[in-house]
């Protein structure tokens, strides 16, 4: 047997697919070969995305407008990509509401329940709608994009090490329930990763200091302790999930790969 990270003939979807992690995920996917599809709420930005993946090679790339915490849309969603090329391989859920920055304790209520339900549930509902079209014959993955505040504690993310906690349960008891059906299950859980959305936070945060963003980057990366000395690129967490997603990780399931550049390591 050839083990290898070419994916020709698969084909994927990805929640969320249409801007940051999802994104990049796509792209290193759609460059192995695969046909990739991208979900999320909005048409124009998935369409953009897909403008950019289809650059990266040949294989086909499809947009699909669905809201993962409604369920018969994911249904519909899950049930389309299957038709499109006849089969579905890979799951990548990364579709995710924006981080709440707030001491857990003051957290609203609301806000609480919402990152819950838009991440746990709706990485679930599209877990379920996908497990029984899905390949059983190998090529099976579901892979859910954590984070490491669900390993770390970083000061005011509790929502989201509540949520991404939660995530890493839930690919625990998936992988062994898909096991006998030959459907891996795996998470990353990326640390600082600079996408769109951080680059947008740094702005502001360096407008309000009076400061530059790369100030307000490097200061994170200090008080974090991340070893490694720098964020994240997007590529770098995509390159986890394609491992995963590939026949390199054939023996690999119900773990989290964390790919934090060594933010989660104590000092001694
Ligand atoms: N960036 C980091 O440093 C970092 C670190 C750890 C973990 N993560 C995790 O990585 C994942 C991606 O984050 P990101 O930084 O790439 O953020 P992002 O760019 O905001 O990506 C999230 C994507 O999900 C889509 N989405 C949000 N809610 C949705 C819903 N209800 N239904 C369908 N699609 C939805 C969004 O598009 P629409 O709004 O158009 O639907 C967006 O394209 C998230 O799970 C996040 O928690 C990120």
């Amino acid at each position: 047997m050839t083990l290898g990270i070419r994916l020709d003939g698969r084909t994927a979807l990805i929640t969320g697919g249409g801007s940051g992690l999802g994104l990049a995920v796509a792209e290193a996917l759609h460059a192995q070969g695969a046909a990739v599809a991208i979900l999320g709420r909005t048409k124009a930005k998935l369409e953009s995305a897909a403008v950019k993946i289809a650059a990266g090679g040949d294989s086909p790339v499809l947009t699909v407008v669905a809201d993962v915490n409604e369920d018969d849309a994911v249904t519909d969603a899950v049930r389309q990509v299957h038709a499109w090329q006849g089969r579905l391989d890979i799951v990548v859920n990364s579709a995710a509401p924006l981080l709440a920055v707030s001491a857990l304790a003051e957290a609203d209520e609301a806000v609480v329940s919402d990152a819950l339900d838009a991440k746990t549930v709706g990485y679930l509902r599209v877990a379920r709608a996908a497990l029984p079209l899905i390949e059983k014959e190998g090529t099976g993955r579901i892979i859910n994009i954590a984070g490491m505040a669900a390993h770390v504690l970083v000061p005011n993310i509790g929502v989201a090490a509540a949520v991404n906690a939660a995530v890493v349960a839930l690919t625990s008891y998936l992988a062994a329930e898909a096991a006998p059906q030959g459907v891996l299950v795996n998470a990353v859980s990326p640390g600082m990763t600079l996408t769109q959305v951080w680059k947008d936070r740094h702005a502001a945060t360096a407008e309000a200091k009076g400061i530059t963003p790369e100030q307000v980057r490097d200061g994170m990366v200090e008080n974090l302790g991340i070893r490694l000395g720098r964020w994240a690129r997007p590529e770098e967490i995509a390159a986890a999930a394609l491992y995963l997603a590939s026949d390199l990780a054939t023996y690999v399931t119900g773990q989290t790969l964390q790919v934090d550049g060594g933010l989660g390591k104590s000092v001694i």
